[in-house]
C-alpha cells in the first residue's frame, strides 16, 4: 500500500510552479498544496490580483482554491517541513561560463534547492524532480540527499517532466496528451510514484499517465522538446526553398501534414521559434551527446538551433534588401515582442533578436505588444552591466501603446508574434496605410495575415515561405 499524500510543497513560483500546483490543489481539494519562491516580489504577485504571469484561464482557477487548499509563502522551512511530497520546479537556464558553457544546464538552482531539502526535512519525503534536466540528474539528487539527511530519514525520487506550453498552459494542465512519471524500479520507488499517480489520477485517466524508469522520463523530456523544435526547422528550411521556387510553405505544410504519419501540428512556418526552454534543451541534449563521446549525434540537434538562427537572419535580410538596402533613419514597426501569442514570456524571443540587427543597421525601431510590460522589453534589449546602453538604446527604439501608434509614420510593419489582434480581422489595416511611408511595406512572420487584402490595400507584402 502506498502512502496517500496530504500535503504537497512545491519550490519554485514560475511558469511551470505555478500553474501546475494551482491546477494540482484545484482538482485535489482535500490536498494542501504551498507554492514557495525564494523571489518576495513573486510570491506577493501571487497573492494579489495581478498574478506576475499572464495565462489564460489561469486568474480563475487560482481565485477557486487560493487560501483554501493553495497558498504562496516565502516560508520554504515550513512549507519542506509539512510536506508529504515536494516538487522541485526551478529554474535550469543554460550555463554561462564555465564546462559547458553556452550548452550545458546550470542545475546550481536544482542542487541548492535539493540541499535545502536534505538540510530542513524532518520525516520522509517524496522529491519530484519536475524542472527539466540533463538524463541521471536524479540520481545526483539521491546522492545530495542521502549524504545530507538527517539520521533515519528517507528520501524517495520521481521524474515529472512538464509538457505544458505558455498560451495554453492550463488547458494543457486540464487535459494534458499524456503524463509521465519516472521512479526506480524498487519496491520504493514505484510506491512513491504511485503515490503521484493518485495526485494526477485527481482529474486524468488512469491510462494517460505513463511510468517509466527514472532516465526514460528524463531523456523523454529533452526528446519531446528536441523533436517539436525539430519540426519547426524542418518547415523553416522548406520555407527558404519555397520562396526561392515558387512554393507556398502554408500549402506544403498543410499537404504534407495530412499524412496521419506526419500529422499537422507544428509545421507552422514562422520567424523562428522562441522560449525558454526548445534553444535551451536541445543544446543541453548537445551536451548530453558530446559527453557521451556521440559527435554525429550531437551535430544532428545541433543543426535544429542553427536553422533557427539562420531563419531569423534570412528574415532580416529580407527587410533589409526590400528596403532598398539601407534601414538607416528608417522607422519599422515592430508587432508583438513576446515570443508568442497569449503570453508575455520575452524568453529567447525571435523579436529580440531581429531589433538587435534592426538596430545594427541603423533603423528606428517603434514595438507594440499587447501583453509585455515596457520594463521588460528595455530590459532585453540592452546588455545587462553597460549604464549608458538605454539612454543610446532609447534614441532610436520606442515603444508604442498601440499597434496604430507603432505604425505611425513606418516605412515597413513586421508582424513578429501571431497575436489575433493583429490579424486583417482586427486591425484596419487602411487606416494603418494611410498614416505609413510610402511604399508601405508589411513583413508576415508568422504567416497570420491575408496578402491579397492587403495588396488591395496598396502595401507591398512579404510572406514568410512565399516567393518575393
Ligand atoms: P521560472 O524562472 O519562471 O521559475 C523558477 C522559479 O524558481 C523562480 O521564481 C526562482 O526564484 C525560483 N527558485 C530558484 N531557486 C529556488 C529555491 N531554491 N527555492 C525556491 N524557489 C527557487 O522558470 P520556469 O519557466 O517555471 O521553468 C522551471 C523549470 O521548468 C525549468 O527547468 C524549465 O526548463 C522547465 N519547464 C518550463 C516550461 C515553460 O513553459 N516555461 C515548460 C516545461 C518545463
Ligand atoms: C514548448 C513545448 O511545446 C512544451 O510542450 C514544453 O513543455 C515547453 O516548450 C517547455 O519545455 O518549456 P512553449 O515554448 O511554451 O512550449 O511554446 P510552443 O507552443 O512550443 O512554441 C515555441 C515556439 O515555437 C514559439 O516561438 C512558437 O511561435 C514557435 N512555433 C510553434 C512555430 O514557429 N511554429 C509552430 O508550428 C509551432
Amino acid at each position: 500500500p502506498h502512502k496517500k499524500v496530504e500535503k504537497i510543497c512545491c519550490l519554485g513560483a514560475g511558469y511551470v510552479g505555478g500553474p501546475t500546483c494551482a491546477v494540482i490543489a484545484a482538482r485535489n481539494p482535500h490536498v494542501q498544496v504551498t507554492i514557495v519562491d525564494l523571489n518576495a516580489l513573486r510570491i506577493a504577485a501571487w497573492n494579489s490580483d495581478d498574478l506576475p504571469i499572464y495565462e489564460p484561464g489561469l486568474d480563475e482557477v487560482v481565485k477557486s482554491c487560493r487560501g483554501r487548499n493553495l497558498f504562496f509563502s516565502t516560508d520554504v522551512d515550513k512549507a519542506i517541513i509539512e510536506a508529504d511530497l515536494i516538487f522541485v520546479s526551478v529554474n535550469t537556464p543554460t550555463k554561462t561560463q564555465g564546462m559547458g558553457a553556452g550548452f550545458a544546464a546550470d542545475l546550481g538552482y536544482v542542487e541548492s534547492a535539493t540541499r535545502h531539502i536534505a538540510k530542513v526535512a524532518q520525516g520522509d519525503k517524496i522529491v519530484v524532480e519536475k524542472s527539466t534536466v540533463p538524463c541521471r540528474t536524479a540520481q545526483s539528487m539521491r546522492f545530495i540527499l542521502e549524504a545530507n539527511a538527517r539520521p533515519g530519514i528517507h528520501f524517495d525520487i520521481l521524474s515529472n517532466p512538464e509538457f505544458l506550453a505558455e498560451g495554453t498552459a492550463i488547458a494543457d494542465l486540464m487535459n494534458p496528451d499524456r503524463v509521465l512519471i519516472g521512479s526506480l524500479n524498487t519496491e520504493a520507488g514505484r510506491s512513491a510514484a504511485a503515490s503521484l499517480v493518485d495526485i494526477y489520477a485527481g482529474w486524468i485517466k488512469r491510462e494517460q499517465i505513463i511510468t517509466t524508469n527514472l532516465w526514460s522520463s528524463e531523456l523523454t523530456k529533452l526528446a519531446a522538446n528536441a523533436m517539436l523544435a525539430q519540426r519547426i526547422s524542418s518547415i523553416n528550411a522548406l520555407s527558404a526553398i519555397c520562396e526561392a521556387t515558387g512554393a507556398d510553405v502554408d500549402e506544403v505544410s498543410y499537404a504534407c501534414g495530412l499524412d496521419t504519419r506526419i500529422g499537422p501540428k507544428f509545421l507552422k512556418a514562422s520567424v523562428g521559434f522562441g522560449g525558454s526552454c526548445f534553444q535551451k534543451d536541445i543544446l543541453n541534449l548537445v551536451y548530453l551527446s558530446e559527453s557521451l563521446h556521440l559527435p554525429e549525434v550531437a551535430a544532428y540537434w545541433k543543426q535544429v538551433v542553427e536553422m533557427n538562427e539562420y531563419q531569423k537572419k534570412r528574415f532580416v535580410n529580407r527587410i533589409i534588401s526590400c528596403l532598398f538596402n539601407t534601414l538607416t533613419g528608417k522607422k519599422i514597426a515592430i508587432l508583438g515582442f513576446a515570443f508568442k501569442k497569449d503570453t508575455g514570456d520575452t524568453r529567447e524571443s525571435p523579436a529580440i533578436t531581429l531589433c538587435k540587427y534592426l538596430r545594427a543597421e541603423r533603423a528606428n525601431v517603434a514595438i507594440y505588444d499587447p501583453k509585455v510590460a515596457e520594463s521588460q522589453i528595455w530590459m532585453d534589449l540592452t546588455e545587462p552591466g553597460i549604464t549608458d546602453d538605454l539612454a543610446k538604446l532609447q534614441k532610436q527604439i520606442s515603444i508604442a501603446d498601440s499597434a496604430y501608434a507603432a505604425c505611425k509614420g513606418a516605412d515597413a510593419v513586421v508582424v513578429c508574434t501571431e497575436w489575433d489582434e493583429f490579424r486583417n480581422t482586427r486591425l484596419d489595416y487602411r487606416k494603418v496605410y494611410e498614416m505609413m511611408n510610402k511604399p508601405a511595406f508589411i513583413f508576415d512572420g508568422r504567416l497570420i495575415l491575408d496578402q491579397k487584402e492587403l495588396e488591395s490595400i496598396g502595401f507591398h507584402v512579404e510572406m514568410i515561405g512565399r516567393p518575393r
